[in-house]
């Protein structure tokens, strides 16, 4: 779907560009186009000058902000100050190259969608990411094919 920026920006004017207002805004995109694309999450992350991982977080977080095609699993891939510190930068290189996506893109064959998210929690086992609502931690790149692996395996049986 084309995102609409003039959408947008008229759902930004009326909400104006604080930090608190990020939730109505996410939610009043929605609903006026249906989902969320990502360009639309990266366009109010610059007008808000937030962190575009906190959009995306937010943006999957609430269950009535539907987010554009996502893929059967979805990583969320930590990219908080800890992990990113724990190696974080690697895990997140090997993520985009072993899927041949960025984030914030779901792959051809619709299996993965990988997100750039905010602290988890988990930042004693970082680097760390989410598969759907399961947790990953002190990740290496060779622990993350593996990972990958499984879940491919799982869906082939
Ligand atoms: S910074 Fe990554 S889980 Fe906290």
């Amino acid at each position: 779907m084309k995102t609409n920026l003039t959408q947008i920006h008229e759902v930004i004017n009326q909400h104006g560009t604080n930090r608190e207002a990020l939730v109505e805004i996410l939610r009043d995109l929605s609903q006026r186009s249906g989902y969320l694309t990502k360009e639309a999450m990266e366009v109010v992350a610059t007008q808000l000058q937030l962190p575009p991982s906190e959009v995306f977080s937010v943006a999957s977080f609430y269950t009535k902000i539907n987010v554009e095609q996502l893929g059967k699993h979805v990583i969320k891939f930590c990219e908080d100050a800890p992990c990113h510190i724990a190696g974080g930068r690697e895990i997140w290189e090997a993520l985009e190259h072993k899927l041949g996506i960025q984030f914030g893109e779901t792959t051809t064959d619709g299996f993965w969608t990988l997100w750039p998210t905010s602290c988890l929690g988990l930042c004693a086992v970082g680097p760390v990411m989410l598969v759907d609502d399961e947790p990953y931690g002190n990740l290496t790149p060779e622990k993350v094919t593996d990972i990958l692996n499984h879940y491919r395996a799982g869906d082939a049986a």
